[in-house]
């Protein structure tokens, strides 16, 4: 099996790269490097040593597209390309229907055209926005809060309609928790350009230096320590997640949902003194108010996952830490 991974330098694509390498599936990778950094595919072919073909591309060029599955027989896709700041989506809500919508039904009509029929899609937990009560199942009432989370909706609308309409179609649509931590050896992570916009790679920059102290949205939540609770999950238990969901659709046409997550909370605090623990040093917070848009909690009821797939997350918030620490330190300035 040949799996193209586009956003195949990114924090999740590059991961699942190597899963897919290690479970024996030949991989095409592209990246129009956007948001990710051409370091990455030689790290890649360092850690795997194996050299899979790459194209530096973007969804939006069919042409582009189209000389992918030409010189390559494609069997699947994972599709990873896409803009994921939620600030950012309010902003600029037309580059999020763009690059995110735009690029996949590109994507999927290039697909259409090779007769490459399955298709990984990366939902979010964003799209449990109507307020539902958590653990959140895959059949729960869903809602979008921001254009970011809109595009998630709409990918997903696609994926259905398209898989209705084609019998010989198949989707995963896997909807992520919240992904930290990195790769054991060090060699790829989370690597934000700005400042970052999530906890992991925030506290991350504060243990190195690089940022003065995390600054804690609101510790009047209503949770145990007052702080926001979510289900963070190890990156490698993400990416093999993809690799589960690939071998079901290999055997199960049609369309099907699952949650990504480990079906455990953190809140912040729990998370910045796992992080403490695991660099042996005291990381500098303060309290600041709410971030607009946030919620109180939200954990993945993840039973589906693992009756469909067979797949459950291994790694706890300890290794997410220690592994985040030993990206940090080895990349203190990030991937260069
Ligand atoms: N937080 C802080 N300080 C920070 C950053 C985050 O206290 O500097 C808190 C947040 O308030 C929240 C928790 O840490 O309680 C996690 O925040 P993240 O920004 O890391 O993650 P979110 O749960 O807000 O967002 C993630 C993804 C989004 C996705 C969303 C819902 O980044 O893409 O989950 O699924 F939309």
């Amino acid at each position: 099996m040949r799996i193209l991974v586009t956003g195949g330098a990114g924090y999740i694509g590059s991961h699942t790269i190597l899963e897919l390498l290690s479970a024996g599936y030949d991989v095409v990778a592209m990246d129009n490097f956007s948001n990710s950094k051409p370091a990455v595919i030689d790290r890649l072919y360092a850690v795997s040593g194996v050299r899979f073909r790459f194209y530096e591309a973007d969804l939006g060029d069919s042409l582009a597209l189209d000389k992918i599955f030409i010189e390559n027989k494609i069997d699947g896709v994972i599709n990873f390309a896409g803009a994921k700041a939620v600030g950012e989506s309010v902003e600029k809500p037309l580059k999020y229907y763009r690059n995110n919508l735009s690029g996949m039904i590109n994507l999927l009509e290039t697909m259409a055209r090779f007769e490459c029929r399955q298709f990984v899609f990366s939902s979010s937990a964003t799209v449990y926005g109507a307020g539902g009560t958590p653990p959140f199942r895959e059949e729960d009432p869903l809602g979008a809060l921001n254009p970011y989370g809109s595009t998630k909706l709409m990918g997903e609308t696609i994926l259905r309609d398209v898989s209705a309409a084609d019998p010989e179609f198949s989707a995963a649509i896997l909807r992520y928790f919240n992904p930290i931590g990195a790769h054991p050896s060090g060699m790829l992570g989370e690597d934000p350009a700005g400042i970052p916009n999530n906890l992991l790679p925030y506290i991350a920059r504060v243990a190195v230096g690089r940022l003065p102290y995390l600054t804690v949205f609101g510790d009047d939540w209503p949770t145990p320590d007052g702080t926001g609770i979510r289900d963070y999950i190890h990156v490698v238990d993400l990416a093999r997640g993809h690799v589960a969901a690939l071998a079901y659709l290999a055997a199960h046409p049609g369309c099907v949902t699952a949650n990504l997550g480990t079906g455990r909370g953190h809140s912040v605090l729990e998370v910045l003194h796992a992080f403490e623990r695991a660099c042996g040093r005291q990381i500098p917070y303060e309290v600041g108010p709410r971030r607009p848009g946030d919620n109180a909690v939200s954990y993945a009821d993840c039973t589906r996952a693992r009756e469909l797939f067979g797949w459950q997350a291994q790694l706890g918030l300890e290794e997410m830490c220690a592994d985040s620490w030993r990206f940090i330190q080895q990349n203190p300035d990030g991937i260069q």
